[in-house]
């Protein structure tokens, strides 16, 4: 079971003015409440399609059929899809899976390899495309796009989609499952058209909270990942985050949300760090960085007050980073809370052999596991934070297995929920990408934005006076 450890982020270890004191707790006990009423009332109603999914028999009947169908005879699944429609599915592979996955032998592996390609980089898609060569044959596209429109995607499919057709002819469509809207939408109508398998974003599901749908089971399940196991872990901490009785300190998403929340306002720490000690998960903090940001950064408030609030979400891998980025949050601006990732039990054993007996410096080291040197090097950095009044909090993996990945995705995307309940904010919309995406439109001259093709050009024209 997942678990929580804040003592490091409370004035006992860093002091008051950096840590949360008893009476902050009490101060913002009844807004957690009130918070919590509210996303388990909108949970109970239907209202948070995404708190629906651990439960969903359905869609992992759907998954499940064509797992069965494709699995056996695809070398290779191209996942193509951008920001909630890939990051849980990198997230999920690189926690559950080896770290050399793709290198392993067609025997060894569960599964085809895996490519999730969330951008348009021209070497990113070309050498995808000339690795996969002869075996385009035994290779399937998973097109993920909730609206079907989005650029990078859509331009991705149209040239796998092609790449397929040259190599397959009209077999080419049993090669592409499209995971998009179940009734409308471009992709929905070219995948009817084409005759593709098909796979359902759920319509009541924001893309970032999408990954326990079709969109993140899919890849998971063809790589040989117990999808099952991983909705039994969201739908435990689900049961577990809805319960909050006489003590809400036992209940690790309302913790975890007064802490954050309490940082951000009262603490002057409005950078949130997650920094997992375990490359494992490294990708989960990806997955959290934009979780966060297009969830709780926000010009205006509900009742359309500019309040222009969010706490900065940034990912951080110990021990690497500690060689990079603990300097400056050891002796930088104290404006960050760190989140650690810790696991008791990881996955890899390896243990430094019984060498160098005579080289005083290096025999602490000797048929040490490296799992004990990261235990013992996080700790060393949660104590040297704490030294500096900088507030850690860790959350505890007993293992990285499909339940706790699960716990763990469901515990942050109901935090997300209360966390936008404190800022009383829309969680769940992300009106700033939208100029982006008109823009690029706009620039790629597609039909319809015109206007604004002409209000960008004197911004998009080079001013050579400023060229250093
Ligand atoms: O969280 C979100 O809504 C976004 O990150 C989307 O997932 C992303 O923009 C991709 O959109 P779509 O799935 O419509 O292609």
């Amino acid at each position: 079971m997942l678990q929580l450890y804040w003592k490091n982020a409370t004035d006992k270890i860093v002091g008051p003015a950096h840590g949360v004191t008893r009476a902050d707790l009490d101060g913002i006990e009844p807004a957690i409440r009130a918070a919590h009423n509210t996303v388990v009332e909108s949970c109970r109603s239907g209202r948070l399609g995404y708190s629906a999914l651990p439960g969903n028999t359905q869609y992992v009947a759907d998954v499940n059929e064509l797992v069965n169908k494709h699995r056996s005879a695809t070398t290779d699944l191209v996942v193509l899809g951008i920001g909630g429609s890939a990051l849980g599915n990198l997230a999920i592979q690189s926690a559950l899976n080896p770290v050399t996955y793709n290198l392993l032998t067609d025997k060894k592996r569960k599964g085809p390899r895996l490519f999730v390609l969330d951008n348009v980089d021209p070497a990113l898609v070309g050498d995808t495309l000339k690795f996969l060569g002869r075996r385009l044959k035994t290779t399937l596209i998973n097109v993920i796009s909730k609206s079907g429109e989005t650029a990078e995607t859509a331009s991705q499919f149209m040239i796998f989609r092609e790449a397929l057709r040259k190599k397959l002819g009209a077999d080419f469509a049993k090669h592409i499952i499209a995971t998009t809207d179940t009734e409308k939408g471009t992709l929905h109508e070219i995948a009817k058209a084409d005759g593709y398998d098909m796979l359902a974003v759920p319509g009541d599901v924001g893309g970032r909270f999408s990954v326990l749908s079709p969109v993140g089971l899919f890849s998971a399940g063809m790589c040989g990942i117990d999808i099952e196991a991983l909705l039994a872990g969201a739908g435990a901490m689900k049961q577990r985050v809805e319960e909050c009785g006489a003590d809400w300190r036992s209940n690790p998403a309302c913790v975890l949300t007064a802490i954050k929340h309490l940082m951000f306002t009262e603490k002057n720490k409005p950078m949130h760090v997650m920094m997992p000690y375990s490359n494992r998960l490294y990708l989960m903090a990806d997955w959290y960085r934009q979780l966060w940001a297009e969830s709780l950064g926000k010009r205006v408030d509900r009742q359309g007050n500019e309040v222009f609030t969010g706490p900065t979400p940034i990912k951080a891998l110990g021990t690497t980073d500690q060689h990079s980025q603990v300097q400056l949050y050891r002796e930088g601006p104290n404006d960050k809370l760190t989140i650690f990732l810790d696991v008791a039990k990881h996955p890899g054993k390896v243990r430094v052999p019984d060498v160098f007996e005579d080289v005083p410096g290096l025999t602490y080291l000797r048929k040490t596991q490296l799992a004990k040197i990261l235990v013992a090097e996080k700790r060393a950095t949660e104590y040297a934070m704490a030294k500096s009044e900088r507030p850690t909090v860790t959350i505890q993996f007993n293992s990285i297995t499909p339940q706790s990945v699960g716990e763990f995705i469901y515990l942050y995307e109901f935090t997300t929920s209360l966390a936008g309940e404190l800022l009383n904010i829309n969680a769940y919309d992300q009106p700033a990408v939208e100029l982006g995406k008109k823009a690029t439109f706009a620039l790629l001259g597609r039909e319809g934005y015109e206007d604004l093709a002409k209000e960008m050009k004197s911004f998009t024209r080079v001013d050579s006076r400023y060229l250093a």
